[in-house]
């Protein structure tokens, strides 16, 4: 709801007159920064946490020093979602929240292009040492500018842990204040409720669990791989009608939480399971890459053209490599963050360490006269399985256990 300054008065007694409690509501003992979340080339969401709760707005301006529009937040308890909508595109725009007790230093974003080169971060698993995980977000800002960020899940150690996300929101500051931070539910998120209240994200039909956004040329995917092994039916047929209605994007990029490629031994027969199941659908839906995170360190891997990116490496105690198989490009065991840049049809990654050195770095060129590019270690029979099971017995999921 996008208002005039001159509505202020009347709405915010309106406000203060039909606000009624909100069952379950999330009640939080701390402040935090701004953070943002779904976006558009013309919207951008805005949340804070404030212990005082009550009711809240969002003023902004692409003036900082006269702020003219105002939007009313949601509020549940300790948490406010506000969505500022009609917004030019490629504009900087300066906000600052208000609630009751509350305000925040003023911040700004820049809305998306709607067309154009298309630039964004990919990071994960920055739960448990706020050290480590301060120095990926050095390196993310070393990435500026960038459209958005995307963390491949475990962003906390417990999702039900408040105390984890007020670290969280205070590491990531930086970031998440000044850019959209889109997140994928890890096993450490899962279930918990204070996760999906805290969090803004796009809805893929009814829930924030499985959705998608586009960003010029390209389409992204997020998908929720602890909603039961192999993913459950009506995730994944959202998953591949979002993915057909989108066949004109050039590219497309698809993330969640287990990877399918991981060297991890310890989890090389769920990684097969997600392979086995998972694998044939990015093949045939023309994935070009998929963002996963889980073991914490960095492995990039490619199967039939598809680049498989296990960024795990944002801030939770490293684990040892294993041993690379057929679809092992390269792997590192740092902390690092990624960036993927693309221009037209040609797709540029690097990936670096909090040292500040190139782990990797890939190019896709699309374009007519560039060649083909080389598709990968294939082995066809591998994939071609049955259907999933749908019976109970086949759902469960096994081996990416929780650690
Ligand atoms: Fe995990």
């Amino acid at each position: 709801m996008r208002i005039s300054r001159s509505s202020i008065c009347v709405l915010t007694l309106f406000v203060f007159c039909v606000a009624t409690p909100v069952s379950n509501a999330a009640e939080l003992d701390w402040n935090s920064v701004p953070y943002l979340g779904k976006a558009t080339p013309t919207s951008q969401s805005v949340s804070w946490v404030s212990k005082a709760g009550g009711s809240g707005y969002v003023k902004y301006d692409r003036n900082p020093d006269d702020f003219k529009e105002i939007v009313y937040a949601d509020a549940n308890g300790s948490i406010f979602h506000a969505e500022l909508t009609g917004l030019r595109a490629n504009t900087k725009y300066y906000y600052v929240c208000e609630s009751d007790g509350y305000k925040s230093e003023v911040h700004s974003f820049t809305t998306w292009r709607t067309d154009g080169p298309v630039s964004f971060v990919a990071m994960g698993d920055t739960r448990s040492q706020r050290d480590r995980h301060e120095q990926v977000v050095e390196v993310i800002r070393s990435f500026a500018p960038y459209d958005f960020v995307i963390n491949s899940g475990d962003m906390v150690s417990r999702g039900s842990d408040p105390a984890g996300w007020k670290d969280f929101f205070e590491i990531t500051a930086p970031v998440i204040s000044e850019a959209p931070y889109f997140m994928v539910a890890g096993n450490h998120e899962g279930d918990a409720d204070l996760y999906w209240d805290l969090i803004d994200m796009p809805k893929g039909e009814d829930s924030e669990r499985y959705y998608s956004f586009d960003r010029s040329n390209a389409h992204f995917v997020v998908i929720d791989s602890n909603d039961t092994w192999p993913l459950n039916a009506a995730q994944r047929e959202w998953m591949k009608r979002d993915i057909e209605s989108h066949v004109e994007a050039d590219w497309k990029f698809v993330s969640f939480h287990h990877p399918p490629f991981g060297t991890n031994p310890g989890r090389r027969m769920g990684g097969l399971q997600m392979r086995l199941v998972l694998h044939r659908w990015m093949r045939d839906l023309g994935v070009d890459m998929v963002i996963n995170g889980h073991d914490h360190h960095y492995v990039h891997a490619l199967a039939d053209g598809v680049h498989y990116i296990l960024t795990g490496g944002g801030g939770a105690p490293l684990y040892e490599l294993g041993e690379p198989d057929r679809y092992t490009v390269t792997q590192a065991r740092v902390y690092h963050a990624c960036k993927i840049e693309i221009d037209g049809l040609v797709l540029k990654m690097k990936a670096i360490d909090i040292d500040g050195n190139e782990i990797d770095s890939l190019t896709i060129d699309k374009s007519e006269g560039a060649g083909e590019a080389a598709p990968g270690e294939s082995n066809n029979e591998d994939f071609a399985l049955p259907a999933p099971r749908e019976d109970k017995a086949a759902r469960k999921f096994i081996g990416p256990e929780a650690r």
